[in-house]
């Protein structure tokens, strides 16, 4: 919609503030599929901090796709232990040897969708952050953002589909479909360090100006969630 925030003041306030994440390729550098797979994956279940050491490790045990496949499931679940949800796991080697007997990790997201385990979350961060889809994939941050930016009151989880009907708007702007990786992580970014669940730091956001909760006051209050 035209009524969207500016993505040009995002992406710059992200190109000075990006977290420095042992997953991210350096600006302008190329972008490993294997390793933004990965670190979408360990991500479901465990947060940043926590999964920053494990990629290492895991990395330098299993440096390629190919090297992933070629390992024996007991070696892929010994690196795996303590990070739990070991059906991650499973579907991590197995999609690891059909992308090794593929030959290539598969660049689009209908492509990826159908490997073994990777759901709709998982294909559209693949496909923005390595491939530059222009796709907004809908995590708990990217919710919450959409949520305040456009003061959507209707609660969670209802509100799921028109939060990513908005989200994936924010790619009509030039500015984010240029850069699509780009834009994914700096709203990442945004929602965890300055759009936080309780409170907010909105006096220096990057969209404070066009956000409509931060108008009404009710940021911190969004989004509603739906009485259990
Ligand atoms: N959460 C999920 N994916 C992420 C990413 N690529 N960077 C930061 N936080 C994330």
């Amino acid at each position: 919609p035209s009524d969207n925030p500016p993505a040009a003041e995002l992406l710059a306030w992200y190109d000075r503030h990006r977290r420095d994440l042992p997953w991210r390729a350096a600006p302008g550098q190329p972008r490993d599929p294997y390793r933004v797979w990965l670190s979408e994956v360990m991500l479901q279940q465990t947060t940043v901090a926590a999964v920053g050491p494990r990629f290492a490790r895991f990395l330098a045990r299993f440096p390629s796709v190919q090297a992933l496949a070629a390992a024996d499931w007991a070696e892929v679940a010994e690196e795996w232990a303590g990070l739990g949800y070991y059906a991650r796991a499973r579907n991590l080697h197995a999609c690891a040897r059909a992308v090794a007997a593929a030959g290539r990790f598969p660049c689009n997201r209908e492509g990826l969708a159908a490997l073994p385990g990777i759901g709709p979350y998982t294909a559209a961060a693949v496909a923005a952050i390595a491939f530059d889809a222009p796709l907004v994939p809908l995590d708990g941050n990217v919710e919450r953002v959409t949520a305040r930016i456009f003061r959507v009151e209707d609660p969670l989880p209802g509100a799921k589909p028109r939060l990513a009907e908005l989200a994936q708007g924010f790619m009509a702007d030039g500015a984010a479909s240029a850069r699509p990786g780009d834009f994914v992580q700096a709203l990442f970014d945004l929602g965890a360090t300055i759009c936080t669940p309780r409170s907010p730091a909105c006096g220096i956001c990057p969209w404070q100006g066009p956000c409509a909760a931060r108008a009404a006051g009710v940021a911190a209050d969004l989004p509603r969630k739906a009485p259990k």
